[in-house]
């Protein structure tokens, strides 16, 4: 497992800048959190890691991966998986079947040959089905595997997408807004649920979100973003106190 490290990024948009020379790392096994206010970047942080945003300046490192050379299913294949703040499903398959492309592609980057061997093809199909349904159990989306995701509620929406980045098996999770949308119980399911793939399958954790609550409650190191540039990092008792950070975002307390 590698650290992920951002050293002086800035990413500009024409006359935009959405981040303003940035740095930070996320250690191994970390659950690391960005907040900020809407248009802050963070969604563009993620964006750099997964390969999709090309930083203006600066580099965006993991272990020794230049990850700017990198396409997204390269990064991927590094380690490093995703969510979407706005859900990519395929909306037409069903829960199973979205996870299962995400246990085939994990199977893959491990066995190119399985294409080639009937024998082994079945055996990599019968792995899959069995790192799919683990899954599907370890979120409680057993009742809705063969429901398809246009027909599911939001709420259960954003956890199979979980499921299927989780599919993949990354050393190195990036969740943006998992909880947004929902209501109390099933944001404290969804804290529960990071917790768990903190602690238990021990990955390293990238959580954005604008649950307060949440955030403050689960992560170990918080960064506050505010128009595309770092305004605080610090333990999350730290940074409820920093006096910039309850003025930019956080409010009268
Ligand atoms: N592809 C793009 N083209 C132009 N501007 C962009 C692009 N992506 C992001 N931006 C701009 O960069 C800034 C940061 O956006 P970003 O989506 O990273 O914010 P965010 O912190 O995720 O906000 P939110 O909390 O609303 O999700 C915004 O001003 C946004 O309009
Ligand atoms: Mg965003």
């Amino acid at each position: 497992m590698n650290s992920l490290n951002f050293n002086d990024v800035t990413l500009k948009f024409g006359g935009i800048t959405a981040l303003n020379n940035v740095s930070f790392e996320v250690k191994p096994k970390s659950l690391y959190a960005i907040i900020g206010p809407n248009g802050a970047g963070k969604t563009s942080i993620f964006n750099c890691v997964s390969g999709i945003y090309r930083p203006t300046q600066g580099s965006v490192t993991y272990g020794d991966n230049d990850i700017k050379e990198l396409r997204p299913d390269q990064v991927a294949e590094l380690g490093i998986a995703r969510t979407f703040q706005n859900i990519e499903l395929f909306e037409n398959m069903t829960v199973l079947d979205n996870i299962l492309i995400g246990a085939h592609r994990h199977l893959e980057y491990g066995a190119i040959s399985s294409l080639f061997f009937s024998k082994k093809a079945r055996k990599s199909e019968l792995e899959a089905r069995e790192i799919a349904e683990e899954i599907i159990d370890f979120l409680e989306i057993e009742q809705f595997r063969y429901s398809y995701i246009l027909s599911l509620p939001y709420g259960v929406q954003k956890r199979v997408e979980i499921g299927r980045a989780l599919a993949l098996n990354p050393d190195v999770l990036l969740l943006d807004e998992p909880a947004a949308g929902m209501n109390n119980e099933e944001t404290e399911d969804i804290a529960r649920f990071i917790i768990d793939i903190h602690e238990e399958m021990g990955k390293t954790v990238i959580l954005v979100d604008h649950d307060m609550n949440m955030v403050m409650d689960i992560a170990e190191e918080v960064m506050v973003l505010n128009f595309g540039e770092k305004l605080a990092e610090g333990t999350p008792a730290e940074i409820v106190k920093d006096s910039k950070v309850i003025e930019a975002y956080l409010g009268v307390s």
